[in-house]
């Protein structure tokens, strides 16, 4: 059995998520986010489960930019998780005067056992996130845990292909961005959630938007008119070695080596009286 060390993972990620680095994450990708797709990419997530007024998680809530949209949007209440402690710090200085009843970020120091009641949450969702644990196991009981019973678990991560391998382009861009990124198929995706008590309601191929919001990321690297705001969060070396990370994205999409996939699960029936 493979066994992981979560305390090591997580510190890999803090020395990963150095507050530098999610500043030029920032400027590629619009503010508060640290994945592809804006406003658009948030929609996206959800497609039409309806938000208004939801009780919402955010695993791997980053700078916090999708939870401030949806409490703004949507009146939801959003609470953010994070494993990086700077982070929570920085999205709780930049939440609105007008949400900060509406929106909070938590520090997770492990996936399970978060500081939140059971069954309290209409919708957990991620965005970018799940593909940086290993062992997804432990968390997906976490949000079962967590979920209301007819609540669901809605995610966007990037997935390989069934041979649960990278290639070269996933390579290139580990190297390049200093990155963990933990190959998973969509059928062993959706069999962890099974084993872990969720039923998979649908599974959506978002590669097509990915390639285009990454197009679009290095048209604005590539703007002289930005070229400014860029260097004052990166050198030219690292917009450089920026672009050709996005660009690695792209043919990684393109040739089936990587895939951004969206999968929404419900609770399975607990079965009686709920055991949380
Ligand atoms: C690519 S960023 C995406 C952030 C945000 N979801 C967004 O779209 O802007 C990945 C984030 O996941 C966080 N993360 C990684 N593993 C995590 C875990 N097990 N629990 C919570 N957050 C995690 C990282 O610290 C980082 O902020």
């Amino acid at each position: 059995m493979v066994t992981v060390d979560t305390a090591a993972a997580f510190t890999t990620l803090e020395n990963e998520y150095t507050p530098q680095y999610c500043l030029q994450l920032e400027a590629a990708y619009g503010p508060g986010m640290m994945s592809e797709g804006g406003a658009a990419g948030i929609e996206q997530i959800f497609g039409d489960v309806p938000l208004h007024g939801k009780r919402l998680l955010d695993i791997g809530a980053g700078l916090g930019g999708a939870a401030c949209y949806l409490a703004a949007k949507y009146q939801a209440r959003v609470t953010g998780l994070e494993v990086n402690s700077w982070m929570v710090s920085e999205a709780t200085k930049r939440i609105p005067q007008e949400l900060k009843n509406a929106v909070d970020f938590v520090l997770s120091t492990s996936n399970s056992n978060w500081p939140m009641a059971s069954q309290s949450f209409d919708i957990i969702y991620s965005k970018g996130v799940l593909t940086h644990v290993s062992d997804k196991n432990e968390l997906f009981v976490e949000c079962r845990r967590l979920l209301k019973a007819d609540g669901l678990l809605i995610i966007t991560d990037w997935l390989s292909s069934e041979s649960k391998k990278w290639g070269p382009n996933v390579a290139r861009l580990v190297e390049l961005e200093k990155l963990s990124l933990f190959a998973e198929s969509e059928s062993g995706y959706c069999a962890t959630l099974e084993r872990n008590g969720f039923s998979v309601l649908s599974v959506r191929d978002d590669s097509g938007s990915c390639i285009e919001w990454n197009r679009q990321i290095i048209a604005r690297l590539q703007d002289p008119a930005l070229r400014e705001s860029h260097l004052k969060v990166m050198t030219e070396l690292e917009r450089v070695a920026a672009i050709e990370g996005y660009e690695a994205i792209i043919h990684a999409m393109e040739q089936g080596e990587a895939r951004m996939v969206n999968l929404v699960a419900k609770v399975k029936d607990r079965g009686g009286p709920s055991p949380f």
